[in-house]
């Protein structure tokens, strides 16, 4: 029995109670979230089917240098829509529910996402592990790239050099961050507990970045309303979609 009035005692789905237990008892937690997070705002998660327009097309074929070199225009046109998307979604109960969990003891928050919804809510020193959404980069630019010219229906170039403007995300063939995985790994080997929210644990490194929590003590907690290859790693999970579960799992207020 909880003695804390601000955490409720039902267990809405089995597992909760001794969730809820760990995350009590533990000084410091490893988050590691996927795009199930963001999906009761409304930003489709990569393996869902797109729709519209975009009906046709598989996300892990236009998210790849190779799909961009090939054509530009329209990987380009899907990031704008992404982009669009993404600014008129709202942070979720479950995104909330990490920044009131920071209040009360250390948390690393290391995310797959690139939709920035963590820092809106009010998520602090998020490790971005595929890079942001609205950020852009040169794709092989010349060192001096500035200034850009965007021909109508194609992505910008570069003035100087002509080299193509591209989103400052990770696509699929490329290496992380150096410094984001660096300090992502760091902290999942020292952290107290592990919670994984909304991955669906397909995409390395980051899908191991669990396993590594485990391999040095940490317990695993997933919260998942479908099945994931995660299951077999966790000690506990949660078949609940994040932002009805999380909110429920440890008091809401710095208290
Ligand atoms: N709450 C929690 N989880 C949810 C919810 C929800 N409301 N809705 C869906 N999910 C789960 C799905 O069951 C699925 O397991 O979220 C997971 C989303 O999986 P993916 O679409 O594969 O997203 P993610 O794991 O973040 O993908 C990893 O792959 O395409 C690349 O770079 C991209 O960062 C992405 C990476």
């Amino acid at each position: 029995m909880s003695g804390d009035p601000l955490v409720p005692t039902s267990e809405p789905w089995p597992g909760m109670g001794e969730a809820r237990r760990l995350i009590a008892n533990a000084r410091s937690v490893f988050v590691l979230t996927g795009a199930g997070i963001s999906a009761e705002s409304g930003v489709p998660t990569f393996r869902d089917a797109l729709t519209g327009l975009w009906a046709q097309f598989d996300p892990e074929e236009l998210a790849s240098e190779e799909a961009y070199r090939r054509q530009p225009a329209l990987v380009w046109e899907w990031y704008l829509h992404r982009r669009e998307l993404v600014a008129e979604a709202r942070p979720n109960p479950a995104h909330y529910a990490l920044v009131a969990l920071a209040a009360q003891k250390p948390v690393t928050l290391v995310t797959q996402n690139v939709d920035g919804l963590h820092q809106r809510a009010g998520s602090q020193h998020v490790i971005e592990l595929h890079g942001n959404l609205f950020a852009n980069k040169w794709l092989n630019g010349c060192g001096r790239c500035d200034e850009a010219t965007a021909l109508p229906g194609n992505p910008p170039r570069c003035n100087l050099c002509g080299a193509l403007m591209r989103p400052g995300v990770v696509w699929f063939g490329e290496d992380l961050p150096r410094v984001a995985r660096f300090r992502a790994e760091h902290a999942a080997e020292s952290a107290d507990l592990c919670l994984v929210v909304g991955t669906s644990g397909l995409v390395y490194p980051a899908a191991g970045l669990p396993g590594l929590a485990r391999e040095h003590g940490a317990p695993v907690i997933v919260v998942n309303p479908q099945p994931s290859v995660l299951d077999q790693t966790a000690d506990v999970v949660l078949q609940a979609a994040a932002g009805a579960c999380l909110p429920l799992l440890w008091p809401q207020s710095a208290g």
